[in-house]
């Protein structure tokens, strides 16, 4: 038994120290959005002019994208929550694998690094474990487009043929709407000759965001946030100063969260409400009183019931909140039915629950949620971004100290949340050894 511990001391190190039956007050602050950031940083390498991003979340997946395209020859200036790209520098065409590999969205360059000079080597991404993830969306769109594609030795080699190395534009319509092909194609069709059309594209707030970026560079674009977006293509795009991403929907709605599995009334600001329609929904279904107005939302949690959710592209409920909202699941009132449909390896988080005193029952991708009065203090592991933040929620509210490990997966994707968190009533205590 102590040698058991020992082990899982071993793999807990280093981790997040969380008081539980806490109580929060006060106002939370939502960080730029990640996903947006990542792809606005990529669109960077479309012009030889400075492209400037502001309210960058402060992230090691974006030091990781910052790298990536630091080895593509592009200046990167990144100071607090601003990074300044300068592609005039370009110099080459194949981002390393050992970067690529470890950030997923890096993969999405490939439509800009095209775009701009017509040839690309970019590594297929790794495996992930929340799922297979593939990227032939991506690919069968830029053969519409006209580019010759070659997938050898994990190494996907993309360029156009012709003297002026411009793509040409096509209607392509998605097999499914994909966040990521949707990006990579917008970002290959703003510099192609004639006009694109991408039916059943991705209709995420992301996708909005890299399009009005784009149209502040010069793209020529419609539709973007709905499921047919127009691209007309352009001769050149030209740079932008102070183009701020928008808030993080995900972090946004996991500090909603943070509210209602702690029974505490708090404020999340900025958020814009229409990115979270279908989270704000479930949080007032299950008993949460919520009040919005232009900045942001006060939510006052009542007796939490059990709801059901199933995942979906956006507007639905976003797969990235799932793991997050099954923690407040397992501490309401009833049964609850959530069922995973974007990702077929997304319920890791289950088995760590239950090692908190959840009483959760796997079928297929879905899972079956009775209500227990309190969560139980535990050490587990965080396997992925989204389930170290069910973790983190989890712990605020179980009786006991919980101990989350997979921070590496946590700071990917939450700016500073222990401080955050801490600031408004929390006890997280980062532990290194
Ligand atoms: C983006 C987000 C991620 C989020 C996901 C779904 C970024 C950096 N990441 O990921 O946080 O969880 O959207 O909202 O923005 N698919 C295919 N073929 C393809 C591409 C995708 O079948 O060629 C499927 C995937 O297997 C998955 C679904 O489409 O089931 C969604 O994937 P996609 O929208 O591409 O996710 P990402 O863009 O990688």
């Amino acid at each position: 038994m102590a040698a058991a511990s020992a082990v899982y001391q071993e793999i807990l190190n280093p981790c997040l120290s969380i008081e539980g039956r806490c109580r929060l007050q006060g106002v939370l602050k939502v960080s730029g959005a990640k996903n947006s950031a990542l792809v606005l940083m990529t669109a960077g390498l479309l012009t030889d002019e400075v492209v400037e991003l502001t309210n960058v979340p402060n992230l090691t997946d974006i030091d990781s994208m910052g790298r990536i395209l630091s080895a593509l020859g592009v200046h990167v200036d990144h100071s607090d929550n601003s990074i300044a790209l300068n592609a005039a520098t370009l110099s080459s065409h194949e981002p390393p694998y050992e970067l690529v590999n470890s950030l997923r969205a890096s993969f999405f360059c490939i439509g800009s690094l095209l775009g701009r000079s017509g040839h690309a080597r970019v590594p297929l991404p790794g495996g992930c474990r929340i799922g297979a993830r593939p990227v032939v969306e991506h690919i069968r769109g830029l053969k519409a487009l006209g580019a010759h594609v070659s997938v050898e030795h994990g190494i996907v080699t993309a360029s156009v043929k012709g003297s002026n190395k411009r793509l040409t534009g096509a209607s392509i319509v998605l097999d499914c709407p994909s966040v990521g092909a949707t990006e990579t194609l917008l970002m290959a069709a703003v510099l192609a000759d004639g006009t694109t059309m991408i039916e059943n594209a991705a209709q995420e707030p992301e996708v909005q965001d890299l399009s009005n970026l784009l149209i502040q560079m010069g793209a020529e674009i419609s539709g973007a946030g709905g499921p047919v977006i127009t691209i007309r293509g352009v001769e050149r795009l030209h740079g932008v100063r102070n183009y701020p991403v928008i808030p993080d929907r995900i972090e946004a709605g996991t500090f909603l969260l943070a509210a209602a599995i702690t029974r505490s009334p708090m404020r999340v600001e900025p958020v814009i409400p229409e990115h979270l329609s279908a989270v704000l929904q479930k949080l007032r279904d299950c008993g949460c009183k919520l009040d919005i107005d232009q900045t942001g939302i006060s939510i006052t949690p009542g007796e939490i019931q059990a709801v059901d959710i199933t995942t979906q592209p956006f507007p639905g409920f976003p797969t990235d909140l799932q793991a997050p909202f099954m923690a407040l699941m397992t501490t309401a009132k009833g049964t609850s039915v959530i069922s995973e449909k974007i990702y077929e390896n997304r319920l890791q988080h289950v088995a760590e629950l239950q090692r908190m005193g959840a009483s959760i029952r796997v079928e297929s991708s879905t899972a079956i949620i009775e209500g227990v009065i309190e969560l139980s203090a535990a050490p587990v592991i965080g396997s992925d971004l989204r389930a170290a933040a069910a973790m983190v929620l989890a712990g605020l509210a179980a009786n006991g100290t919980t101990k989350v490990s997979g921070l590496e997966h946590l700071d990917r994707g939450y700016d500073n949340v222990e401080a955050k968190l801490n600031a408004v009533g929390a006890n997280l205590k980062r532990q290194q050894s």
